[in-house]
Parts: structure tokens; C-alpha cells; sequence
């Protein structure tokens, strides 16, 4: 078992009562910057508990949505909340997805901290994009000094914590893959967390 697979056994019974409001924003955030359309195909990679994609599934049931994450503690309560709806959810790394679909949309929100290769990811969601297909990045932001500091702290304290970027140093590994950068902002989902929001097209 990897170690962020781990971490997630451990605080999944918790993560939707301690992350509620983070969660909440976070992902209402992306609601705002998406284009949604019926019969589009979505990805959320790395869907924790589902709530992103409950929420896209009450703004448009004609949407085909596919959730992938590591961890079956969190994806079980995935499960539990999308019960009853025609949803796939798929226990795998998405730093090493093999799909044969391809998606209009792709949304990662809070787990770029987790990754280990960003240049793969961002190229694994290039190969996995439709032409003219969105994707949504958010995590947190290293453009905040408080944030700069705490890297040093998550990288002891979270054991799977890998990196945090600033929105210039993803922007530019995107536009390097070839995205087009159609909308960044950093912002503050609660009182304490500072994330930033990358919507580009391939
Ligand atoms: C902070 S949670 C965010 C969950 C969800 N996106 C949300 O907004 O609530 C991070 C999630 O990423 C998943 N994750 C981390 N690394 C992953 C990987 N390599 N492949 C798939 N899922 C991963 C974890 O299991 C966890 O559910």
C-alpha cells in the first residue's frame, strides 16, 4: 500500500467533517469556472468522497462522470454518497491511469501536494483530454509566504506530502504541455487555506 493510500485509511471516517467548509469551496469554486454541457464526459481525479462529483451530477444528470482515487476507505464513502446514481468510481493512481476514454473535462482539486512526477500528471491529462477539453487544477498555493513556511512542516508532518507549486510554476509546466492558460486566481477558501484555480484547454 502506498503511503498517501495509507494516510487516507487512516482519516477517512474524519475528512468530511474536518475538511467540510474546504471541501465545500474548494470544489464550488470549480463549479464556477466549468463549462457543462449534456453527455459530457467528466474526470475527477483524485474524487476523495465524492462530494465534487455529487454536486456536478445535481447541476447536470446528463453528464458521464468518473471518479478515480487511491483509496478505498475514501472512495467506499464515495460510494455510499452517490448510491442510486449512474456514476463509475475507480480505485487507481492517477499518476499511472490507463483509460481508454477520453474526457471534455478533468478536475483535480487538493491533490497535487500528493504527486510525485506533476510533469507526467499534466501530461497524463493532456493524453486524456478531448480537443478543445478543460482542466481544472486547485491546491494549495506556495504564493503565500505562510505557505512557504509550512512546506517545511507538511514535508515532516504529512507523510505522502510532496510538493506544493505556485500558480506561475504549474502555469508553466501547463503551457510547456501545451495547454492554453484560460483563467488563474489565487483565492481563499477558508479563513486559513490559500489555493490557487488553473483552468486551461488543450
Ligand atoms: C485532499 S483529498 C481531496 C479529495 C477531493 N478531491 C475533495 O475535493 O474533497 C486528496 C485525495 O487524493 C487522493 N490521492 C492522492 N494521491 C493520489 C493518486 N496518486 N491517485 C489517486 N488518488 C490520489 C487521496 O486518496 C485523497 O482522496
Amino acid at each position: 500500500m502506498k503511503t498517501v493510500e495509507k494516510h487516507y485509511a487512516k482519516i477517512a471516517r474524519l475528512y468530511d467533517v474536518i475538511w467540510k467548509g474546504y471541501i465545500k469551496n474548494t470544489n464550488e469554486e470549480v463549479i464556477k469556472n466549468l463549462e457543462l454541457k449534456d453527455g459530457f464526459e467528466v474526470l475527477d481525479a483524485g474524487c476523495g468522497t465524492g462530494y465534487l462529483i455529487k454536486r456536478l451530477w445535481e447541476e447536470n444528470p446528463r453528464l458521464n462522470i468518473i471518479g478515480v482515487d487511491i483509496s478505498e476507505k475514501m472512495l467506499n464513502i464515495a460510494k455510499k454518497r452517490l448510491k442510486g446514481r449512474k456514476i463509475k468510481l475507480l480505485k487507481k493512481d492517477m499518476e499511472d491511469l490507463n483509460l481508454s476514454d477520453k474526457f471534455d473535462i478533468i478536475v483535480s482539486n487538493g491533490n497535487i501536494h500528493y504527486i510525485k512526477n506533476i510533469e507526467g500528471f499534466i501530461q497524463k491529462c493532456k493524453s486524456l483530454l478531448k480537443e478543445n477539453g478543460q482542466l481544472i487544477l486547485v491546491d494549495w498555493s506556495k504564493d503565500y509566504l505562510l505557505f512557504r513556511v509550512l512546506k517545511v512542516y507538511w514535508k515532516f508532518r504529512i507523510k505522502p506530502f510532496t510538493q506544493i507549486y505556485t500558480m506561475e510554476e504549474i502555469k508553466d509546466r501547463l503551457t510547456k504541455t501545451g495547454f492554453k492558460i484560460e483563467k488563474s486566481y489565487n483565492f481563499k477558501p477558508t479563513r486559513f487555506w490559500r489555493c490557487y484555480l488553473i483552468k486551461a484547454k488543450v
